[in-house]
């Protein structure tokens, strides 16, 4: 297991380029599956989550290739089985896109239930909901869900939950709905950028998608799809939000390049709130954070809200602003593993129900900190990067699911980080 050994105190400066989008490519990579010929998908980070994504549709019989630097071929010609089976679901929840995907193609898919997650319960009720809505029968039993359509009906299906929209059950819902007999209207539905890449790649596929992006999204079902020739993944909000946030908390000068300003305009606001300068040109995002950096509240919501993905990135900045900030995550109420870890460091947080009021420190001092889940882990980088002395932060995995060269990339921004193999 590795880990990264940080020496904080450098204030990071220069360019750092986004990769294309995590949360984006792996829907895009099921729903490949829903044709019969080849597609190929530039722009395709490489992450562990998206080794994950191969791994499971290379077990189902389809062939996969990295052609060359950032570009994925997918063939699902071979595809020969409609089952995921547990342990490689067991590695990632966003596993669970095969499912729409497979009932699109076949009208079966037996896929394993996604386990426990540290964030906190995630189900997937509103999927399933989805699927049977559209004329599927849906058993659990075993550990898996056995769902079976012998046709796919469109029809109006309402993805409100608790929390609002699901990004995961609208696009698992679309990849089948795509398919199905008739109109389909999704309302509720989630309004993230990676839903309209979604939606976007399937109406290259020769789908008939309209108003992704909006609550309602409406689907008039098609027989067949084919492979797309170079589609364009766009580039990562979230790893984009947490560069610009490392500038912020190292007092930093950093241009993202190469994002899309039109994804992060929450972000954006929040970090001008604290006093961060803030220009964009083109796909380019500036970062002057050299003068004071304020206190700041985050309520994470559903898009074009706060993403619960920066939330922990945030707190980092909030742990040494002038001042007292308050951080709740509407999505994920439970996402806070990452509060222990900063008081390690010297944070002053307090939890007060499901908020954490955090009163900035003049200085944070650095400590051996453990990596809880992907986004928590960017936070804990970005603390060490801030606090006096080293920091070792542990359990790096989780952080390689989800960026692609990461330390390389702040390395390069002036940061003094290290990769090294722990026992
Ligand atoms: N929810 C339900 N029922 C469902 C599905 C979701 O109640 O059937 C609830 C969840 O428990 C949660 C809320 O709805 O409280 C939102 O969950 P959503 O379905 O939108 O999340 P997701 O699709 O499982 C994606 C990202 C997450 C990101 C969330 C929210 C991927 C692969 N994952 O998850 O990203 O936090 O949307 O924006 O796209 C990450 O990248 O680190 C990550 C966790």
């Amino acid at each position: 297991m590795d880990k990264f050994l940080i020496w904080g105190g450098e204030q990071l400066k220069g360019e750092t380029p986004t990769s294309g989008s995590k949360n984006a490519v792996l829907p895009i990579l099921a729903a490949s599956l829903l044709a019969e010929t080849p597609s190929t998908i530039v722009n395709c980070p490489w992450l562990k989550d998206v080794d994950t994504m191969v791994e499971i549709l290379d077990a189902m019989g389809v062939r996969v290739q990295r052609t060359f630097e950032g570009t994925l071929s997918i063939d699902p010609g071979p595809l020969a089985s409609h089952e995921a089976p547990y342990d490689l679901v067991r590695k990632m929840r966003a596993s669970i896109y095969v499912l729409g995907a497979l009932l699109g193609r076949f009208g079966k898919a037996t896929v394993s239930i996604p386990g426990g997650c540290v964030i906190g319960p995630r189900p997937i009720d509103l999927h399933l909901k989805g699927f049977a809505e559209l004329g599927a029968t849906i058993e659990q039993r075993c550990g898996y869900i056995f769902a079976e359509a012998p046709e796919l009906v469109g029809r109006e299906i309402f993805l409100g939950g608790p929390q609002g929209s699901s990004v995961g059950a609208t696009a698992n819902v679309l990849m089948a709905a795509v398919k199905a007999r008739g109109t389909t209207r999704i309302t509720s539905a989630a309004c993230e950028p990676e839903v309209v890449d979604l939606a976007n790649f399937l109406n290259r596929m020769g789908a008939k998608v309209s108003d992704a992006g909006s609550p309602t999204i409406t689907v008039e079902g098609v027989s067949e799809l084919h492979g797309v020739e170079g589609y364009e993944v766009i580039p990562d909000r979230i790893e984009a939000g947490t560069f610009m946030t490392a500038a912020a908390v190292t007092h930093g000068d950093v241009t993202v390049t190469g994002a899309e300003p039109a994804h992060l305009q929450s972000v954006i606001a929040k970090l001008s709130e604290a006093g961060v300068k803030i220009e964009m040109h083109n796909g380019d995002i500036h970062v002057d954070a050299t003068g004071d950096v304020g206190p700041v509240d985050v309520v994470t919501q559903t898009y074009p809200g706060f993403p619960t993905d920066l939330q922990a990135q945030f707190m980092a900045v909030a742990t040494l602003a002038d001042g007292l900030s308050r951080v709740v995550d509407k999505i994920y109420p439970n996402r806070y593993m990452h509060v222990m870890e900063y008081a390690r460091l010297g944070a002053n947080i307090t939890m007060d129900a499901n908020s954490a009021i955090v009163r900035g420190v003049e200085h944070l001092s650095g400590a051996p900190i453990m990596a809880s889940d992907l986004r928590a882990s960017a936070g804990l980088v970005l603390a060490g990067l801030a606090a006096e002395g080293e920091t070792t932060v542990l359990r790096v995995y989780h952080i390689d699911r989800g960026y692609e060269d990461i330390e390389e990339k702040l390395a390069r921004l002036g940061a003094k980080i290290k990769r090294v193999k722990s026992n």
